[in-house]
């Protein structure tokens, strides 16, 4: 049975819905290394369970998402285990990034360091009006280690991103949505709510348009224009060959709602 056997993160599918909570809420559901390769199981789980169609992850407790990597772990590294720790949470949030369905962080507090980035690889970020947001590495004399430094430039630009970086500022929600580091804030009792809306719209159009969507934003941004245009027509072209494509395009000229089996 998949999702068993985990102690710090909860995961149950419910109406076609992985919901995934980091649940260690005494220290404010800070990622140490067992919860971090907890995720990757979730995630490696839930790409081949047919019946989730998308994810929404969230934090444990009504304080934070999560509050960084675990400190009480960061303070024992070696230049070695260091790197061999980012290289293992790279690998990780890159693989959440390039999950084939829709994933959906709710952002219910805390997002820090390691919470910020790991809201970073999510598709679709949603804040609480309660979260706060940032990149404190620099108070700790590190930076931070799981792509955070690479998302972070990408999605606000260099400027910000080092203005975020380098003063270690936490920001509120209403800012991080001013400056594009989450799509949407709504009030704490509306987070689930809306992020479940969403996920059901989503859920509703074609699942292989969907992931061949984020499969040409992800790899075609680290591409040259040309490069990632091509990429575009191929997926296009790709999708012409599904049965999806044919019952989207049939239901619409028959003016009746389409009924996708990802295929
Ligand atoms: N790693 C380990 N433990 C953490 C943690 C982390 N990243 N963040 C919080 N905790 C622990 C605290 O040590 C505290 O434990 P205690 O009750 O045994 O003392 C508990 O969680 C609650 O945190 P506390 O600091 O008392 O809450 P607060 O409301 O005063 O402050 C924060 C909340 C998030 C501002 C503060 O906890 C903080 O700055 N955390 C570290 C953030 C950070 O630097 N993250 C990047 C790591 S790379």
């Amino acid at each position: 049975m998949p999702y068993e056997n985990l102690e710090n993160v909860k995961a149950e599918v419910r109406d076609g819905i992985l919901y995934v909570t980091i649940d260690r809420p005494k220290v404010l559901n800070a990622l140490n290394g067992q919860t971090v390769e907890e995720l990757y199981r979730i995630f490696a789980e839930g790409r081949d369970d047919e019946s989730v169609k998308a994810v929404i992850l969230t934090g444990g407790g009504e304080k934070a998402f999560v509050a960084g990597a675990d400190i009480n772990e960061l303070a024992q590294k070696t230049p070695i285990t260091g790197k061999d720790t980012s290289e293992r949470g790279q690998f990780i949030l890159s693989f959440i990034e390039r999950f084939p369905k829709i994933v959906i962080v709710a952002i219910n507090g805390f997002a820090l360091g390691g919470g910020c980035e790991l809201a970073l690889a999510c598709h679709i970020r949603i804040a609480s009006e309660k979260a706060q947001m940032g990149l404190p590495e620099v108070t700790l004399g590190i930076i931070p280690g799981y792509g955070g430094t690479q998302r972070m430039a990408r999605l606000l630009g260099k400027g910000k991103a080092l203005e975020l970086i380098c003063t270690g500022d936490r920001i509120g929600a209403a800012d991080a949505e001013k400056i594009g580091l989450v799509n949407r804030v709504v009030p704490a009792d509306q987070l689930m709510a809306t992020c479940e809306e969403m996920a059901k719209k989503i859920m509703s159009r074609g699942p292989l348009a969907v992931r061949a969507a984020i499969e040409a934003v992800n790899q075609g941004s680290e591409m040259s224009f040309e490069q990632g245009q091509f990429l575009e027509a191929t997926l296009f072209g790709l999708l012409c060959a599904s049965d999806d494509t044919k019952e989207g395009m049939q239901a619409f000229l028959e003016k009746r709602a389409a009924n996708f089996q990802g295929k």
